[in-house]
């Protein structure tokens, strides 16, 4: 009789609430926890860069021997998409100091001359870097943020202790193919794309300015990266410098909408000691 009973239930449950895996779905963009100072840095091309920190002081982190971790976001969106993850991270026993930043053109940054590119972006990071005096940060990095993670990588690797690198592509050429039309790039890229317009127009210092921003970030990506593992050997191997090597991971969902599957698994060959994971029922949207 109970099991009957656990049947039925369960098949009336099936009905009302049909499996959604979660690459299938896009929650909303979840906001900041409370920052403890926000501040912009100059950067180049009259360009802003706005920039958030969280938790702890720089110097109580320094003083505990810890690392200040820094968020970068992807294109087309802004530090509010790494809400949930910096919420965990202050909740540790021990939080570090937590930096997000705006990319150039994108969120509460400003728009310049409107160029952009990954080695803009790098050095954009190390100019928030130098405005807090950070030597060397932890570096988490998703989609055009994870591309920009990787210039760091290959040009300013003594300022990274260690990398996330989550859904990065190499070359533009090659490992990015946005297959449009398809149940899941509706489910989740096409809303997104949407979606991340009307949040842009509400963060921006210059609404009017934001559809040609977007726009750079597009012919951006047609553009570039185009790197190979001539590149990635610059990254000092840990085999050879422990101290100089930053402990990187390379990181993709198990689904994907925009970079081709199977790019992070390249650079992590192409970066010896490097870790490469797949996280499994999520997509570029993790
Ligand atoms: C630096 O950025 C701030 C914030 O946007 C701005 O008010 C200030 O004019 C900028 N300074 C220069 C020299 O561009
Ligand atoms: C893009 O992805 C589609 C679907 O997975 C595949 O058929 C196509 O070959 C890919 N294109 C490139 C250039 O990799
Ligand atoms: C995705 O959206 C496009 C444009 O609205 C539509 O033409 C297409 O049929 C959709 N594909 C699927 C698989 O839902």
């Amino acid at each position: 009789m109970l099991l009957v009973l656990i049947y039925l239930l369960s098949a009336v449950a099936a009905d009302a609430y049909p499996y959604v895996p979660p690459w299938m779905t896009l929650p909303p963009a979840p906001g900041l926890p409370k920052t403890t100072t926000t501040g912009y840095v100059n950067a180049t091309n009259g360009v802003n860069i706005w920039y958030a920190q969280f938790g702890p002081s720089l110097s109580e982190t320094t003083s505990n021997g810890m690392t200040p971790i820094l968020f970068i976001h992807g294109a087309q969106a802004s530090s509010d998409y790494w809400g949930h993850q910096i919420s965990y991270l202050l909740h540790q026993e021990e939080p570090s100091t937590i930096i997000a930043m705006d990319l150039r053109l994108m969120g509460r940054s400003t728009y310049g001359d409107l160029s952009t590119s990954f080695s803009l972006k790098a050095a954009d990071t190390i100019a928030v870097l130098d405005h807090l005096g950070i030597d060397k940060a932890a570096v988490v990095g998703w989609s055009n943020g994870a591309v920009t993670l990787v210039n760091l990588l290959l040009d300013y690797h003594s300022r990274i202790e260690r990398a996330f690198v989550f859904a990065a592509g190499y070359d533009a050429d090659t490992s990015l193919n946005r297959t449009t039309g398809t149940a899941q790039f509706n489910a989740t890229s096409a809303v997104y794309f949407e979606r991340t317009l009307e949040e842009l127009v509400e963060l921006s210092v210059d609404p009017e300015l934001v559809p040609a921003a977007r726009q750079a970030y597009t012919e951006e990506y047609v553009r570039e990266p185009h790197w190979t593992a001539d590149d990635f050997a610059r990254i000092p191997m840990p085999y050879e410098d422990c101290e100089a090597a930053p402990l990187v991971w390379f990181v993709e969902g198990a689904e994907e909408e925009i970079v081709n599957k199977g790019a992070a698994r390249t650079m992590h060959e192409w970066t010896p000691g490097s870790g490469w994971m797949v996280l499994p029922d999520v997509s570029h949207f993790a």
